[in-house]
């Protein structure tokens, strides 16, 4: 190959710029926590936000019987029969009645992001978020050229975008949207229904398009979760198998979108997956079924955060935000260590237990913060806390 012809190569495959969106950390710390196991060690994982648990019986059962005939694609919209389950659910949840026909059936909430953010927004749209939050947000709507907003939050409001806060950003430079969350991911912490209300109210006198994230209702301890749909007929609501149903790896989750979003939204799916794995639709359908082994489940994250709000501040660590939902508790480390990242290395290293630094969450302040995941068994969180307590006293010493 001639010079020129190598210079040709390398520019024909050079990445684009849209796709240079950062690593996602917490993998830096699962190959860490690897090698110790692959050394015979033992690791606490803390670090990773998924379930321990399978997906309900009712839902494996399903998939195993849909295993004998064919799987085709489906409506892209999804099977009408799951879209109407859906629906159902929120009037049993919520009771709110909701138009299975405004239900789309996605590829996890992760697939309804870049739906919603592709039907709601043009090139070049702001759109607000909290810091810290879900680094996804950001990353995705980055690379759909769209421009994250980030809205610092503080103890004060909760670690909550408030009206104030978003008004503020608004009159600096217009939004085009704003996305929330709760329960919020890292934080765990929640929006009061006054506050989400409140805010709804803000979005639609402005003309800001309004996203909220519901994908860890269902785990909510510290008061019921409030849906966006019960609050708005705008808003496009996400939502998601993986967390509640215990489902990550089945890939599925959904959308309720208002009705004029629906078509262009069918078109996309179309064109950009055609549908949503067959198998996952049919195990999500029956999932609905076996919600009384999932509320045992959402039982031991209870007792497990338990075990956490008596036992950490005794180890030592006790500075956190409030554990509202989800399985997220989200320390205050910075009594320690101004690096996080070096902290949940010796963490990891010295007491064998894996949380997740908050840098990947939180480009301002998470330098300061760790999140811990406690969707892992009883056992695993006691003892994370006696380590953690041991090798705080340790280092004290
Ligand atoms: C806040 C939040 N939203 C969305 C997702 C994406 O989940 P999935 O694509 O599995 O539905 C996650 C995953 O951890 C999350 O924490």
């Amino acid at each position: 190959m001639t010079s020129g012809m190598l210079a040709n190569a390398k520019r024909l495959v050079a990445p684009s710029t849209r796709s240079e969106v950062p690593p996602f950390m917490v993998m830096d710390v699962m190959a860490a926590a690897a090698r110790i196991e692959a050394q015979g060690g033992r690791v606490v994982h803390m670090e990773v936000g998924q379930p321990a648990a399978a997906a309900p019986a009712t839902a494996i059962e399903a998939a195993r019987a849909a295993l004998g005939g064919r799987l085709d694609y489906t409506e892209a919209l999804g099977i009408a029969s799951l879209r109407a389950r859906i629906a159902r659910h929120y009037s049993e949840v919520y009771g709110t009645d909701v138009d299975p026909g405004r239900v789309i059936v996605t590829t996890g909430s992760s697939g309804g992001f870049i739906l919603a953010f592709l039907a709601l927004f043009e090139p070049g749209d702001r759109v607000a978020i909290a810091t810290p939050g879900y680094p996804p947000y950001r990353h995705i709507l980055t690379a759909l050229g769209c421009e994250p907003v980030l809205i610092e939050t503080s103890e004060a409001t909760r670690w909550e975008i408030t009206s104030e806060k978003l008004l503020d950003a608004h009159r600096r430079r217009r939004l085009q949207g704003l996305l929330v969350a709760s329960p919020a991911n890292p934080t765990g912490t929640m929006i009061k229904p006054e506050a989400l209300a409140a805010l709804l109210r803000t979005t639609e006198g402005e003309g800001i398009r309004f996203i909220s994230d519901e994908i860890y209702h269902g785990l909510d301890y510290a008061f019921a979760a409030e849906t966006a749909l019960r609050l708005s007929d705008s808003a496009v609501v996400i939502n998601s198998f993986s967390k509640y149903f215990c489902m990550t790896g089945w890939r599925i989750g959904w959308m309720v979108a208002p009705e004029p979003l629906v078509r262009p939204i069918e078109r996309l799916q179309q064109n950009l997956a055609i549908s949503v794995p067959t198998l996952s639709q049919i195990a999500a359908q029956a999932a609905f079924d076996g919600r009384a082994e999932m509320e045992a489940v959402k039982h031991g994250y209870e007792e497990n955060r338990r075990t956490l709000l008596a036992g950490l501040p005794r180890a030592g660590l006790d500075r956190f935000l409030p554990v509202d939902g989800a399985f997220y508790l989200y320390a205050d480390v910075s009594r320690f260590s101004k690096d996080s990242f070096d902290f949940a290395k010796r963490m990891l290293e010295e007491a064998g237990v894996a949380a997740t630094p908050g840098v990947d969450f939180d480009p301002l302040h998470g330098r300061e913060f760790l999140r811990f995941c406690y969707a892992g068994s009883a056992a695993d969180m006691r003892e994370a806390v006696e380590r953690i307590g041991h090798w705080l006293r340790g280092a004290r010493k």
